[in-house]
């Protein structure tokens, strides 16, 4: 029998251990790629295009060859002498990888220059010379999809507008069918602005080309080391087993990393032109002007309604904005991009989603920005939806969720875009944030309040988010089928090291993996290291984003390690001198059978694999497993705020917020609070404060911090945090994944709670971030702001 008291105490499952990787981040003691110092390093620096667009007439580089120090300038004609101008995106679309033609978006990498130091590389990148011929600039996707637009593609053969996608899905003609039967449709268009994930780790890699070995390392800022590797092997057309791709300590990554940038490229091809390691760190604004954005969706959607609450249908279209490229996971290939995952957590019987997405004079990206494959556009949209259509019906806010979630003995249900969500309890998650945030006495301090003059909103969010891709029929890098993995050593005197093909950027893996196995073996948690993101070391693995860590590497994790056991426990009856059969396992133990004190620990089983096997035996006591999810995980999110509206200044206060979390059984209650706290920051920032926008050239507002807003502890609200446990019935440990929830459902709640301070003036819409200046103007006129 496992002892719960006994896992706590060796930092089992459902311990708030303390992080182990803490030890060296509040130390400074964390290795990130500007950390690494190889002998011979020369150092890289970008020349990025001013215009947004624009076609390059000439470049000079001598002026830039002639300074002291300069190894290498590199335009785009030397890099396409060695097919090298131009890569493929994740979308098997194309992008730029140095200019040769045009410019494309402001910011775009034009020429590289390599020297001795980063100072003398950024004065040779002023000193190179380009003319240029200004094209007019498309910088939102419905000026670019207007007949006659100019087309930003015209390298793409056969390209004669903007257009990057059309696609759709679900039953157009059902949900036709429900719309006439509707007593209701309820409407609402907005805009989800561009954001950027801005982690405080801007991207950076070093390439190091061994001549004598033909060995490529590279150091670099990725979340997925392992697809990197084959991506470079298949590209540059180099031997696999000859590339190592390190992922050291990343500051953060929340979808940046995930992508391949033009700068990584230029570094290896340097570093292979020089002989030499080359290392490029970019600055703050090169993340935030050139690297993977997040959002910039225009959304119009309806929901038919019957006049007792009930959604019969939904029909839903997005715009995309893409950018210069189209570089983010294609979001028609990754069945939950897009809208896909929209109202998965309500009974809707049909529906019914088109989209599109258009090239403009941005930046390319379309990331998910600390989510799954984009579906905190589809959460947002749903959820300020849901709130539209209970006003439209003269509903409580709180009841029509309450009718309109599937109830507990709908699992598994489909969604009306062909999910299958297989558990929740979601009307109890509902019930326990409507009980904590004071839901009734509320509504009537609210109405009290606004008497005097006081306006305040409350605001509820409610949305399960698809975690965890892939399984292997569905999803795919590049081909390869979405599994991940682990590998598991136990030492002779007990202590282990694991390894998985995830990449943490902060989400602490190396204490909750390390949690796992001692939930398995009854190792203690400290006698586990966790390494990942060295390619020469860790098994195969897709890396980490999309919340996808717990639900594929941690249950590789719980794999591996029951095969450990299943080969300890054939050494415990050896060392028991009993049959296989006679032993019984309770946590870090075996005995025999009926006699609970002769018995051996997993230690000494771990000690006889190394000296004292049974015959026939293969010594040693280590493994791998390859785990493919069945299905994907779906943690349920509640969120609820209380906001009060300033009625002279548009200046809108959290006054509370209530979370409900339930993401299956906790693998670190304390690791699961940080993330959720994390999440809704993040939330609480988009909701209020952040956005990228560009004016009518084409210039990019919002690539620094004093343009581009992140919250810090004085503006960040508090946050009362609550957990109800579904466990996952296919997790081997019931886990879901929770890393983005947060992000993904706590928009709408900031939202739709100004939305509902504001109800009296019968504005529908206010566009994300809800600028004080936004709200008041809405106040003002009554007019929405979209
Ligand atoms: O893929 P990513 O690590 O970003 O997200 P995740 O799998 O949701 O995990 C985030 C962190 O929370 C990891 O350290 C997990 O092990 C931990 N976690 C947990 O302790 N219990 C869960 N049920 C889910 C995640």
């Amino acid at each position: 029998m496992t002892d719960t008291l006994d896992e706590v105490r060796i930092g089992g499952l459902g311990a708030s251990r303390r992080r182990a990787e803490d030890a060296r981040f509040i130390r400074g003691r964390g290795t990130y790629v500007d950390d690494v110092v190889l002998p011979g390093m020369l150092h890289m620096e970008i020349l990025r295009s001013p215009l947004a667009h624009a076609r390059i007439t000439s470049i000079d580089t001598s002026a830039a060859w002639a300074i002291p120090g300069v190894r290498l300038v590199l335009t785009g004609e030397m890099a396409a002498q060695r097919n090298l101008a131009w890569m493929p995106t994740l979308s098997y679309d194309t992008q730029a990888v140095l200019a040769t033609d045009k410019v494309r978006f402001q910011g775009q990498e034009v020429a590289c220059v390599v020297a001795d130091d980063p100072y003398i590389a950024r004065d040779a990148v002023e000193a190179i010379v380009v003319e240029y011929e200004a094209l007019p600039p498309v910088v939102n996707p419905k000026q670019a999809m207007e007949p006659g637009a100019p087309v930003i593609r015209d390298d793409k053969e056969g390209q004669t507008d903007n257009l990057t996608y059309r696609w759709d899905v679900g039953d157009a003609a059902a949900t036709e069918r429900a719309f006439a039967e509707a007593d209701t449709v309820s409407t609402l268009s907005l805009h989800y602005p561009r954001s950027h994930p801005s982690p405080l780790e801007p991207c950076g890699s070093i390439a190091d080309f061994d001549v004598a070995t033909g060995k490529l390392t590279i150091y670099m800022t990725s979340q997925a080391p392992h697809i990197i590797r084959s991506a470079v092997a298949l590209v540059a057309e180099l031997p696999e087993h000859m590339i190592r791709v390190i992922s050291p300590d990343l500051g953060g990554g929340f979808g940046n990393k995930v992508p391949v940038y033009p700068g990584y490229v230029c570094s290896i091809l340097c570093s292979i032109l020089t002989g030499k390691p080359v290392k490029w760190v970019e600055d703050r604004s090169s993340n935030l002007s050139s690297t993977g954005f997040g959002r910039d969706m225009y959304l119009d959607g309806e929901l038919a309604l019957r006049s007792d609450g009930r959604i019969l249908g939904v029909r839903m279209h997005v715009t995309t904005d893409q950018g210069a490229f189209f570089a983010d996971a294609q979001p028609s290939k990754f069945k939950v991009g897009l809208l896909h995952s929209a109202f998965a957590c309500y009974d809707v019987p049909v529906g019914h989603i088109s989209a599109h997405g258009a090239y403009t004079n941005k930046a390319p990206g379309g990331v998910a920005y600390r989510c799954s494959f984009r579906v905190t556009e589809a959460m947002y949209f749903q959820e300020r939806m849901v709130q539209a259509a209970a006003d439209d019906l003269g509903m409580d806010q709180a009841e029509f969720r309450r009718i309109n979630l599937l109830h507990d003995d709908a699992f598994p249900a489909r969604t009306p875009f062909g999910f299958l969500v297989d558990s929740g309890q979601y009307g109890k998650c509902l019930q326990l944030g409507l009980d904590a945030i004071g839901y009734q006495d509320f509504v009537a301090e609210q109405a009290a309040a606004r008497a005097r003059g006081r306006l305040l909103g409350i605001g509820i969010s409610t949305m399960t988010e698809p975690l965890g891709a892939g399984n292997s029929r569905e999803y795919d890098i590049l081909g390869i089928k979405m599994f991940d993995s682990a590998e598991l050593r136990v030492h002779p005197t007990g202590k282990a090291m694991l390894r998985t093909g995830a990449r943490s950027q902060g989400q602490g893996h190396e204490t909750t993996w390390a949690q796992i196995v001692a939930h398995e073996l009854g190792l203690p948690a400290d006698d586990v290291v966790v390494e990942e993101g060295d390619t020469d070391t860790a098994p195969y693995g897709m890396g980490t984003y999309a919340s996808r860590s717990t639900p594929v590497a941690g249950a590789a994790v719980s794999m591996v390690s029951r095969k450990i056991r299943a080969k300890a426990r054939k050494l415990a009856a050896h060392l028991l001198e009993v049959s296989e059969e006679d032993v019984e396992w309770e946590l870090g133990r075996f005995h025999v059978r009926g006699a609970p004190e002769r018995g051996v620990t997993i230690q000494e089983c771990a000690a006889a694999a190394y000296t004292n096997m049974p015959d026939g035996m293969e010594p040693g006591l280590e493994g791998n497993a390859y785990y493919d999810p069945p299905n994907l995980t779906w943690p349920f999110a509640c969120y609820i705020a209380i906001v009060e509206v300033d009625p002279e200044t548009g200046v809108w206060d959290v006054l509370r917020f209530v979370a409900v979390d339930d993401c299956g059984v906790r693998i670190n209650p304390m690791i699961v609070e940080g993330q959720i706290m994390g999440g809704l920051t993040e939330a609480y920032a988009m909701a209020s404060m952040q956005f990228q926008t560009y004016d009518a050239e084409g210039n990019i507002v919002g690539s620094n911090f004093m343009d581009y807003l992140l919250p810090t502890a004085w503006e960040t609200p508090g946050f009362e945090l609550h957990e109800v446990v579904t466990p996952c019935p296919h997790h081997p440990i019931g886990a879901k994944g929770i890393g983005e929830c947060a992000t993904v459902g706590g928009p709408a709640a900031f939202v739709n709670a100004v939305h509902d301070a504001i109800r009296h003036t019968g504005v529908r819409n206010v566009d994300m971030p809800l600028l004080p200046d936004r709200v008041w103007e809405a106040l003002r006129t009554g007019h929405d702001y979209s």
